[in-house]
């Protein structure tokens, strides 16, 4: 038998432990050193999001034994989006940082609980191992692009700061 390509299921799984590493040092970490890591984390979690929503999600709200626990992920995702934007915008020397943080981190951390528990039972069951298969590949190329846009737009906003500056120092 020849080793196959990693699955679906151990893609997410993977990138799951990764976010949940970079989550627990961002709990400890302070100033710069936190700011740094929450890019990470950020750079990490939207794309896996944005990747499970495109190709993994649709098939699962069409399968009729998880489209009710595939609605609740959803929405889960919806509540850290909003939590990941809110501390985008702040530095960690505000007071609601910390508490913000250790929410994200539970969040993450409930939802992802209930993927592997949940979710992926219900979804090996669904999906036919071809199904899968084109699945991994829809999900690497969604989340590959939403990283890509998103560090996109970080550069043209260093861009932007740094032409700022550039006139600031010309005035
Ligand atoms: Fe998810």
């Amino acid at each position: 038998m020849t080793k196959s390509k990693p699955q679906i299921y151990d893609i997410l799984k993977r990138e799951h432990e990764e976010v949940d590493e970079l989550l627990h040092q961002l709990k400890e970490a302070k100033g710069n050193g936190a700011q740094k890591l929450f890019a990470e984390v950020r750079l990490k979690l939207v794309p896996h999001s944005r990747g499970e929503e495109t190709a993994v999600y649709p098939r699962l709200l069409a399968a009729k034994n998880a489209s009710e626990k595939t609605r609740v992920s959803l929405e889960e995702h919806r509540q850290v989006d909003v939590l990941l934007e809110e501390l985008a915008g702040m530095s960690p020397r505000d007071d609601e940082w910390t508490a913000k943080v250790h929410v994200l981190a539970d969040m993450v951390g409930h939802h992802v609980d209930e993927e592997e528990g949940e979710l992926f039972p219900l979804a090996r069951a669904a999906l036919s191992d071809r199904e899968a298969a084109q699945i991994t590949e829809e999900y690497e190329r969604a989340r590959d692009e939403a990283a890509q846009s998103m560090t996109v737009e970080e550069g043209e906003e260093e861009v932007e700061e740094e032409e700022e500056e550039e006139r600031g120092a010309a005035e």
